[in-house]
Formats: structure tokens, sequence, C-alpha cells
């Protein structure tokens, strides 16, 4: 069964480090995430590009909500990691919550160790 295992990584969403594009790098559980803010809405994603690493919060959201890889431009939906651009990747997203007493963002182990 999968757990997720919650990590706080911010008093508040304004504590954020966020950039002119509205998305934020944040650390939790030891990697490195970025956070996106969209219509009011956020989500939470792997920090690199799965094609090649492109660092994705140097790239930008288009009008749908999709964050566009600043190497080559593909294109994923930040909700459930599809690549919308169709080159078959598959983007890792995670989960994020609002507490009372701050931001939590959650990742799930799948492995008896993980
Ligand atoms: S590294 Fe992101 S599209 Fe190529």
């Amino acid at each position: 069964m999968r757990k997720i295992n919650w990590h706080k990584v911010a008093e508040d969403i304004a504590e954020l480090n966020w950039q002119s594009n509205n998305m934020a790098i944040v650390e939790a559980g030891g990697k490195k995430i970025t956070v996106a803010r969209f219509k009011e809405q956020l989500f939470v994603f792997a920090y690199k590009c799965p094609h090649a690493s492109g660092v994705l919060a140097n790239g930008f959201m288009d009008a749908l909500g999709n964050v566009v890889c600043p190497l080559h431009r593909y294109r994923f939906n930040m909700q459930n990691g599809r690549n919308t651009s169709g080159e078959g990747y598959y983007l890792k997203t995670y989960h994020i919550e609002q507490k009372e007493d701050g931001i939590y963002i959650g990742i799930e182990s799948s492995g008896l160790f993980g």
C-alpha cells in the first residue's frame, strides 16, 4: 500500500520563494520540488524535466495550466503529469496541502523502505 509522507515546507504560502513566473523551488524530504501557482491553485511536481533534466521552474506555464520546459518546450499537465505535447514522458507530481499550521508537501513512498 502507498503511504504519503508529509513534509512541512513553509508556515504560509507567501513565504515560498516565488519567482515572477509564479513558480517556486522548495525542498521536501531531501528532494528539490517545483511548486506552481495557477488560477488560485497550487501544483507540485518534480524539479527536473523527465526528458533531459531541464529545470522546470525556469520555464513557464501556458494558458491551459501546463508547465512548459525551458529546454525543448515539452508540456506537462501539472495535475497528473501527462505529457500533453505528446512525446511520451511522464512528469512526477506530488501532493500539497494548506493546513492550519502550514504548507505541507506529500510524497508517496512505494516500497517497504521507501
Ligand atoms: S529537457 Fe525538458 S523538454 Fe527536453
